[in-house]
């Protein structure tokens, strides 16, 4: 019986990884560990809370102590991991944040998973969880492949570039078994309303200003990120260790075109006139050291495995949208921070 520890799992992906792997194996005990920053949020996972099969620990993956402990507790055999400071914006302001949890706390877990598992490594798995933006910027075109040199412009990208480093060195170093993938931009349901879709559906909903870096040319390759859960089990299951994989949606769209649609969808779905949220779109100023273009080949796990994504562009959107307007509570919890008091509520006395 396989008993995993998932780093992260109350945040936007993590949340989704955990509710399928708690759903679809109820023979493995999930145990996740969150620190529950400003971007955890156990309302993410109320519907499995109560799973027998799942467990919240609250936990720094910087604190070798307590992962220590929770390995112990647990007998963990795995590790899916997915925490992480993820903001390219706040990467910006406060980097050493980016360099405390997405290196120092890497290094951590692996020094943890080396410790604990010394001597069987064959037999246990360290899946680590990354980002196209260690690739840098493309031009217009081309593709990043898993081949392509790591050229990381921000501190958040530098920090995730550096953590890759380090789990690739474990696995020639010690021998731990790794699994790295490399996922372009996510959206969908629990995404956090400072990032592009989430905050631009925030301010649709109410009539606020959709602000547009730069020339809104820039462009990303978006994945609905119930695509990306179910490539995370795929490789989780079946990802040679040592490789690196990249997942992308094959769906790449300049940032201007993304809001345009956006607009459209929600005008249709809140009852207005055709072109009321557009005119909200407001340029401002750029982000510095703005990479242009990202861009997946995700032809590997597509060869591999025969994983491509699940649902169009459009679909997902429109579903997210749903999502968000049906679940207003949400989302007024995040927005005014009383999502941060679930913990306290839910599991003090536990
Ligand atoms: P998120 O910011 O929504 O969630 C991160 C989670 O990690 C939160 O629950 C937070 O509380 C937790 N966390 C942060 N620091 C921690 C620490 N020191 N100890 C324990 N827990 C801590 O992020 P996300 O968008 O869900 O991204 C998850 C992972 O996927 C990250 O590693 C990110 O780099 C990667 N990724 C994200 C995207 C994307 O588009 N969001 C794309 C590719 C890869
Ligand atoms: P973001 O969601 O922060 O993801 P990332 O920077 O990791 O790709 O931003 C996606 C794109 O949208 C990026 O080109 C920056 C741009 N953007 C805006 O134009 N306005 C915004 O308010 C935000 C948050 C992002």
């Amino acid at each position: 019986m396989k008993k995993i520890l998932i780093t992260g799992g109350a945040g936007f992906i993590g949340s989704h990884v955990v509710r399928r792997f708690v759903n679809k194996y109820p023979l493995y005990l999930i145990v996740n560990a969150d620190a529950l920053t400003y971007a955890g949020n156990l309302e993410n996972l109320t519907d499995i809370e109560d799973s027998p099969n799942y467990i919240f620990e609250k936990a720094d993956i910087k604190d070798i102590a307590a992962i220590s402990s929770i390995f112990d507790k647990y007998g963990i055999t795995d590790i899916i991991h997915l925490a992480a400071e993820s903001h390219v914006d706040r990467s910006i302001l406060s980097p050493f944040d980016f360099v405390y949890t997405n290196v120092i706390g890497t290094v951590a877990l692996l020094e943890v998973a080396k410790e604990k598992w010394k001597g069987e490594y064959k037999s246990h798995l360290f899946y680590h969880i990354s980002t196209d933006e260690v690739f840098g910027a493309l031009g217009d075109t081309g593709l990043f492949t898993e081949e392509t040199r790591y050229d990381p412009h921000s501190p958040y990208s530098a920090s995730k570039a550096a953590s890759d480093h380090f789990v690739r060195a474990y696995f020639d170093t010690y021998g731990i078994q790794t699994v790295v993938s490399n996922c372009s931009n996510n959206y969908g349901p629990n995404h956090f309303p400072e990032k592009l879709i989430p905050l631009m559906i925030n301010n649709i909903i109410n009539n606020k200003p959709l602000p547009v870096y730069g020339d809104g040319k820039y462009t990303r390759d978006w994945l609905f990120v119930k695509d990306h859960a179910i490539a995370i089990d795929l490789l989780f299951h079946q990802g040679r260790a040592g490789e690196t994989y990249n997942i992308g949606g094959f769906n790449e769209w300049k940032n201007i075109d993304l809001v345009n649609l956006l607009c459209k969808q929600m005008d249709e779905k809140l009852g207005r006139q055709p072109g009321t949220s557009a005119q909200l779109i407001t340029y401002v100023k750029d982000r510095p050291g703005h990479d242009r273009r990202y861009a997946i080949d995700a032809s590997k796990i597509n060869k591999e495995f025969g994983w491509k994504p699940s649902v169009t562009f459009e679909e997902g959107l429109s579903q997210t949208i749903d999502w968000f307007l049906s679940n207003k509570t949400w989302l007024e919890h995040v927005t005014s921070g009383a999502y941060t008091s679930y913990y306290d509520h839910q599991y003090e006395n536990r």
